[in-house]
């Protein structure tokens, strides 16, 4: 469910046309719904109401800080993984008793200034990164809350690249060295154990996945406290999928993920904490574009956008499928057409769909992309000197632009000529 429907043939964000905002701001961009953020934050919410809790918002998936400050409003925790993402949730009004600190490789310099801004916990994922939090609390006076990330060894049945919970990723304290590693932060200075973490991929679109990683998480928790651990809080990371197109089988809702948090954990009375970044921001924003040319190849179509894969890099990382449609809806019944739907970008991997039915488009049409909200304007880059394109924001029939896009003097003025040139 999102905000993003057509009124009288043109679609809309929420109560705003989007060919208005094409206007005042230009193509591409991406425009986000404040109801459908506010929604899908209080879906998690409400499934885990009968459990003391916090919905961390993963700033990965979406970290405009506007956007972070919509959530925060609502009570949302913050789940960063980078200094970066801890100063925007931060400079969103989000204390660091919301924020959740995960990430394999946090520096000594990340790691300092959380515990200086403050934190509720950081999220360990290996011994030396332990040794170093446990170091640096020490120096500053400090006590780290921590939780110790473990690897369950689920196979998460997603897209390879965004499964972590393998023994064979890079994700996490191997599950069965758990009650050695967490004997040796109870042993080290600085450091206040208060539960258990786990992550085991994104996208996922099945509980089976989650319940199993969970199931062990039970396990180890009964496990460490008899060894004397107190394990308080449970942190179960983010991945609950989103359905990318209308016709596939739509993945559980988060009433059903709460409900089985609650069967497999609720037992054991901690505050369960979760990450969810794409089910909160994915189907909360999309990316419009204009046509360019319509260029008709060998026995086939090229829609050719000015959006790029820089903008959205998912099709062409993760053969990624995103609903593309007109933003002047057709008529139905009206022709349509087969095109592969490309960006100007100087790679054949610029292709954002082959052989996608739309109506005959021309030079000027806009189009969106949809569920482009989450890992979309994050993950964009400048390849080839294309400015990152502005964020919109709409809130009922208000809109605004929560980051612009830079001028070409902007992005000239990041080069320096070294003196000898
Ligand atoms: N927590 C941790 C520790 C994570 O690594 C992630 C995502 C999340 C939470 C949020 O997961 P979500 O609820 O959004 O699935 N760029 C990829 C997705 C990468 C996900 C990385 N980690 C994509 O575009 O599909």
């Amino acid at each position: 469910m999102d905000h993003f429907l057509y009124r009288g043939g043109v679609l809309h964000a929420e109560d705003v046309a989007v060919p208005e905002i094409a206007a005042a701001v230009g193509t591409p961009f991406y425009v986000y719904s404040t109801a459908t953020l506010t929604r899908h934050f209080r879906l998690f919410s409400e499934a885990l109401a009968p459990l003391p809790h916090l919905v961390c918002f993963a700033i990965k998936s979406l970290s405009n800080v506007a956007v972070l400050k919509v959530l925060g409003d609502l009570g949302a925790g913050m789940d960063v993984v980078s200094i970066g993402e801890y100063l925007r949730a931060r400079a969103a009004g989000v204390p660091g008793e919301r924020i959740v600190f995960s990430g394999v490789g946090k520096t000594r310099d990340e790691i300092r200034m959380a515990l200086e801004g403050g934190i509720r916990q950081f999220n360990v994922e290996s011994e030396p990164e332990m040794r170093a939090i446990s170091g640096i609390a020490s120096a500053l006076g400090k006590t780290a809350p921590i939780t110790l990330r473990v690897n369950p060894d689920v196979d998460a049945r997603t897209h390879a690249k965004i499964a972590t919970g393998k023994s064979e990723n890079k994700f996490g304290i191997p599950i069965a060295r758990a009650r050695e590693v967490y004997a040796e932060a109870a042993r080290l200075p600085g450091l206040k154990v208060v539960g258990i973490d786990v992550h085991i991929g994104s996208q996922l679109t099945e509980l089976a996945p989650f319940e199993a990683a969970f199931a062990k998480v039970a396990e180890l928790t009964q496990t460490l406290r008899a060894d004397g651990h107190t394990i308080e809080r449970l942190d179960l990371g983010g991945g609950l999928g989103i359905p990318y197109t209308r016709s596939n089988e739509a993945p559980p809702l988060p009433v059903e993920y709460g409900a089985m948090i609650q069967r497999t954990l609720g037992h054991l009375g901690c505050e369960i904490e979760i990450e969810p970044g794409r089910l909160i921001s994915g189907n909360s924003g999309i990316l419009v574009s204009e046509v360019i040319y319509v260029k008709n190849g060998e026995g086939r179509d090229f829609l050719i956008l000015d959006a790029a894969m820089n903008d959205l890099v998912r099709p062409a990382m993760y053969e990624a499928h995103h609903d593309i449609i007109p933003v002047i809806e057709g008529a139905p019944g009206d022709p349509v057409q087969n095109f592969d739907v490309v960006g100007p970008v100087c790679e054949t991997g610029d292709t954002f769909a082959k052989g996608r039915s739309l109506p005959l488009l021309a030079e000027g049409d806009l189009v969106a992309f949809r569920s482009a909200g989450a890992y979309g304007a994050v993950m964009a880059s400048e390849y080839n000197t294309r400015p990152l394109v502005p964020e919109v924001l709409v809130n009922g029939h208000q809109f605004a632009v929560i980051r612009e896009r830079p001028t070409f003097d902007e992005i000239l003025a990041r080069d320096k000529l070294p003196e000898w040139l």
